[in-house]
């Protein structure tokens, strides 16, 4: 039996796309089958704050994303299934590593960074105007997720793995400093899972709002997919696979055997008009049962609520008898 601990947070900022979907959730459900490891998935609501999100946005995004691991097969019964905000644990937790958390690592953070570098570049005299402390703090709040659990992999894309080594930085030194309380958590970052491209040819991200919802109706994926940006090549013209946005959207889908079909018909030059209908239809046809799925959750969401409690409770009979242990390594404890 292997002792691996896997972690894996989804912040609750937007509705889950077909880039959230290959990268993300398709392998963590994959993954969750391996039962001789543990799984951790949650719903990350707090860290939807550093975000300045409106508030029925993050409601409404904490059901889509639990609604779509759900109608996509995750198996709550093995592995854990939660909501941050349900663990009070995981908060408690934060604000002791915040004992043991260095400013000066936290000015290091490249998200902390980023935003004073735009305010730099756009030359305010305040280089921390509208950072916000949630902002700022967001790797101590990671931190505690990773921790609560004794995570030994988390898997994240590149732009998370700092925050992962910081998680072990901080639980190294909390570890020295107390005692030997921490498990030293470790990032895996995906070689294979594959990053989709969006409508206008960068990366399906909802800050590009370029995004293929997963679960978008059918009138509107076909809607969708038919404005993913090609060039001006004719039909039967040959094409180039290489980094066309049509063609590795179909490759993240379909098996080597159909994928090696559409390279042929590549180079049979193939219209784009067709090559989008087919991509709808192969995507269509692949996501249908789980979309049936998804809509009834959707429409009842005091199913996905009760999948919800249910991990909490189980994830609970973890964090509180551990809590109880780092509140008393702390010296945060009853008199006498
Ligand atoms: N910050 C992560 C992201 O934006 C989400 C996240 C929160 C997370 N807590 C985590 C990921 C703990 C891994 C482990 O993608």
């Amino acid at each position: 039996m292997s002792k691996d601990i896997y972690l894996t947070g989804i912040t609750t900022t937007g509705t889950p796309h077909i880039g959230n979907y290959v990268g993300a959730i398709r392998p963590g459900i994959e993954a969750s089958k391996d039962l001789t490891t543990k799984h951790f998935y949650f719903l990350a609501d707090y860290h939807s704050l550093a975000k300045n999100e409106d508030p029925d946005r993050i409601v409404q995004s904490t059901l889509e994303i639990a609604a779509a691991w759900m109608a996509l097969g995750l198996d709550t019964e093995h592995a854990y299934f939660y909501r941050q905000s349900d663990i009070p644990e995981i908060l408690e937790l934060t604000w002791i590593l915040h004992g043991m958390t260095g400013k000066g690592l936290m000015n290091r953070a490249h998200s902390y960074k980023a935003s004073v570098q735009a305010n730099v570049e756009s030359g305010n005299k305040d280089p921390d105007k509208g950072v916000m402390m949630a902002l700022y703090s967001y790797p101590i709040l990671m931190a505690a997720d990773i921790l609560m659990f004794k995570s030994t992999k988390v898997p994240v894309g590149q732009d998370q793995k700092q925050h992962v080594e910081m998680a072990r930085d901080i639980a190294q030194r909390f570890n020295h400093n107390y005692r030997e309380t921490f498990v030293l958590p470790e990032a895996v970052i995906g070689e294979n899972t594959a990053v989709l491209k969006g409508l206008d040819g960068r990366k399906m991200s909802k800050s590009y709002d370029n995004t293929i919802p997963l679960f978008a109706p059918e009138k509107r994926l076909r809607k969708l997919i038919m404005k993913i940006k090609t060039n001006s090549q004719e039909p039967g013209e040959p094409k180039d696979t290489e980094g066309n946005t049509l063609f590795d959207i179909y490759k993240a889908f379909a098996t080597p055997a159909e994928t090696a079909e559409i390279a042929a018909a590549y180079a049979n030059g193939i219209a784009w008009g067709e090559m989008k209908q087919r991509l709808f239809e192969y995507i269509n046809e692949h996501i249908k049962p789980a979309r049936e799925e998804y809509d009834r959750l959707i429409a009842d969401p005091g199913v996905v609520e009760a999948e919800l409690q249910k991990g909490a409770e189980r994830a609970r009979e973890i964090s509180v008898p551990y809590l109880a242990e780092i509140r008393d390594a702390v010296g945060i404890r009853k008199l006498g």
